[in-house]
């Protein structure tokens, strides 16, 4: 059995997918075991209580200087760390602990719309300004610079002549719908 630790700042659609795949279908043999999040009102919190995964509330310090955190994650044998519209930076003893086991979805087609300022809406925003033809979604492997770290997935969507922000973040949200947990299935896989 694997045991996988969600992060997640803000709504939770990603972390609540990924509950319902793996924690209520016994034919992976993994499963979240807990939400961290360093927001004490985010939404993620109760999307995943009702579904019986609890979540725990660090502040941002105790985020930066990780040593309780990674006492939990010890204690409970956490096998991948899954960043879900985590809006923090991983410190550097997190990512030595788990080298090669944390992965994040960014949407948008990495290397582009990546980096700092690039996350939520302004990335729809700065591909429809840029009148690109196509976006997508990107899963990754975390590493101290934001958004560079080895591509793991990636698939694309068309944007119409008439998108809006709202339009493309609905297509971005089925894409990490359908491609998120599966993805996950094949890194636990090889670890
Ligand atoms: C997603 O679009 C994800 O790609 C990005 O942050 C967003 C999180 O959304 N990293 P949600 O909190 O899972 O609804």
């Amino acid at each position: 059995m694997k045991n996988i630790a969600v992060f997640a700042s803000g709504n939770g659609s990603n972390a609540e997918n990924i509950v319902r795949f793996f924690n209520h279908n016994n034919s992976f043999n993994a499963k979240v075991l807990f939400i961290i999040t360093n927001k004490k009102q985010a939404g993620v919190i109760n999307k995943v209580k009702i579904l019986g995964v609890g979540s725990f509330v660090f502040t941002n310090a105790e985020i930066a200087e990780p040593k309780q955190l990674i006492v939990l994650l010890k204690e409970n044998n956490i096998d991948l760390i899954v960043l879900a519209g985590f809006l923090r930076p991983i410190p550097i003893e997190l990512l030595k602990l788990y080298s090669n086991k944390i992965i994040n979805i960014h949407p948008s087609l990495l290397p582009n719309y990546g980096g700092k300022g690039m996350y939520g809406f302004n990335i729809h925003e700065a591909v429809l300004a840029n009148k690109e033809k196509e976006t997508g979604i990107t899963i990754h492997y975390v590493i101290e610079e934001y958004d560079k770290g080895e591509i793991i997935f990636q698939t694309k969507c068309s944007i119409a002549e008439d998108e809006t922000v709202d339009s493309l973040a609905k297509k971005i949200y089925q894409l990490e719908q359908k491609h998120f947990p599966e993805i996950i299935e094949k890194v636990l896989a090889k670890l």
